[in-house]
């Protein structure tokens, strides 16, 4: 028996007396994405397999045919020594191959006659990578999409501005990348943090990734998150505020300033440039964290709540983020943001911006509501979906059993992995894996064949495909790691309370408030 990740819809083995053998003659029918599983099979069984569309024996034929009802579902026939894959559209060809390197791997090359007729739950499978607080090479980014891929998911969201680094070459204001893009060290250590992406370098993973018949998601996080915007062109902070990049963690009290015209010509022009760069037709716009102290000291901010009659902050954060959404949608992309706090009522805000849930789960009265209204949401529950969490606050049983289609207006499943804590490579592959596979089977298998028991069955040979790959998986002790080793960790992961700036928050908080005092005489 075979144990594919994410597990298929059926898969019937069908007890014929021929079988296909992986060999030095095996070829492939031409199609313009073989090239990243000819390279799989090359790496792993040191055969090149040639391009033939013609061959009848001991070929691997993709054809396009009308019959999976699905863009990206496949069916997988293996029959008379040939392995035939059957897809409405490309990505399900692409789907095909991705299970069938699975079945060479478990199979050592060879795969008895068998049927697979499988079809993704959610359209919306994603993964997201904070660029911001480390910066991970193209290089890195890469081997992220291939591992995407090769869990079948098909959204990456690229969170790529942060107050700790601004990531993303913007021609019009070069100091983003000049300045905000390092910081002088991090935390309590002495280590500077650097790096951008250039234009060329985006196009090149947005290459990549559609390639692999995955969007990319450019994340612009406002009006929070923007310290190392804001310490290029401190005009941007609601008292032109001259702040250095952000070098400890936590929430920031100085975010763009939601009163000034400058702001918005300032957001429009780096959106501008993101359409380029991301034809995908979406864009996030964070949205979370935003601390509205500076807000209600602001004469700007203040005024528009006036004119405009708001009530108060939040809906002025509302009326700002539906501005925005206004103007991405005007250039034809969908907007997001996160849910996170402050947003309690929704009075003032634009009903298409899709919301990510996050911070606040299905016992949330407003996401409830906004559901039920019609909002569509991407489900990244933090509770289990946040990958940076240790495995003592979410092991591997919980991340597997979430069910996350609470509602017929969820598009999809997203993990996203923080990175405060995942300085390098080696932490990101552990915190990722094996979660990423539990989540990539509620993204994308039936609901009534997800079992964990099964799950956990097969993690032998999962391991298998993530060491082709050589993933730092956590093991099975280290990802159901009982009480006592949980809470351990868990005590290990709050080391993160000194690594916030409550302190610093508060002093500046207060001189923020001397000033106005002082403006007030
Ligand atoms: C978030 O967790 N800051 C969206
Ligand atoms: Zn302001």
């Amino acid at each position: 028996m075979f144990n594919i990740v994410p597990q298929p819809n059926e898969m019937i083995i069908t007890g014929g007396k021929t079988r296909f053998t992986l060999d030095e003659d095996t070829t492939i029918t031409k199609a313009a994405f073989i090239d990243e599983f000819r390279n799989f099979v090359k790496k792993q069984f040191d055969i090149r397999i040639h391009r033939d569309p013609e061959a009848t024996e001991n070929t691997i034929r993709l054809e396009l045919t009308d019959e999976p009802d699905c863009d990206e579902g496949y069916r997988l026939v293996s029959r008379d020594g040939c392995i035939y894959i059957y897809a409405r559209a490309e990505n399900g060809l692409f789907y095909g191959l991705q299970t069938l390197k699975q079945l060479l791997l478990q199979g050592n090359g060879v795969v008895p006659d068998l049927y697979i007729d499988d079809k993704p739950r959610f359209s919306y499978r994603g993964f997201m990578l904070d660029s911001g607080r480390y910066f991970q090479s193209v290089k890195e980014i890469k081997r992220i999409i291939d591992l995407m891929a090769l869990h079948k998911l098909n959204r990456f969201h690229w969170h790529l501005t942060e107050d700790q680094g601004w990531r993303v070459q913007i021609d019009k204001y070069p100091l983003l990348t000049e300045i905000g893009s390092r910081r002088s060290h991090t935390n309590f250590g002495v280590k500077p943090e650097s790096g951008f992406y250039t234009k060329e370098d985006v196009r090149e993973i947005v290459d990549y990734c559609h390639r692999r018949f995955i969007k990319v998601i450019p994340e612009f996080d406002i009006p929070g998150h923007c310290v190392a915007a804001i310490a290029c062109y401190p005009e941007l902070s609601c008292f032109s505020r001259k702040l250095k990049v952000a070098t400890h963690w936590g929430v920031k009290h100085d975010i763009l300033c939601a009163g000034k015209e400058s702001t918005y010509r300032f957001v429009f022009d780096v959106l501008n440039e993101l359409f380029e760069l991301f034809p995908d037709k979406y864009i996030h716009l964070g949205g979370d964290e935003a601390v509205k102290m500076r807000w209600k000291r602001c004469p700007h901010c203040q005024d528009v709540i006036r004119t405009k009659g708001l009530q108060n902050e939040e809906q002025l954060q509302q009326y700002f983020m539906s501005r925005v959404a206004r103007y991405v949608k005007e250039h034809g992309f969908t907007p997001i943001m996160w849910n996170y706090d402050g947003v309690e009522s929704t009075e003032r805000l634009d009903r298409d911006i899709v919301w990510q849930m996050c911070g606040a789960n299905e016992e949330n009265g407003i996401v409830r509501r906004e559901l039920e209204a019609g909002r569509k949401m991407i489900n990244s529950s933090a509770f289990p979906y946040y990958l940076d969490f240790p495995y003592g606050w979410v092991d591997l049983k919980r991340a597997y059993e979430y069910e996350p289609g609470i509602s017929e207006n969820i598009l999809g499943v997203e993990a996203p992995l923080w990175t405060e804590y995942v300085p390098d490579q080696k932490t990101a592959d552990h915190r990722t894996f094996p979660r990423l596979g539990a989540i990539a089977e509620a993204a994308w298998s039936a609901p009534e064949d997800r079992s964990y028991e099964r799950f956990e069955s097969g993690l032998p040979e999962y391991f298998d495909l993530l060491n082709v790959y050589h993933v730092h998986y956590a093991t099975l002790k280290q990802a159901l790691p009982g009480k006592l080793r949980g809470a351990a960790q868990s005590l290990w992961f709050n080391r993160r309370v000194l690594h916030w700036q409550g302190l610093h928050n508060l002093i500046d908080d207060a001189r923020v408030e001397r000033a106005h005092k002082n403006d007030g005489k």
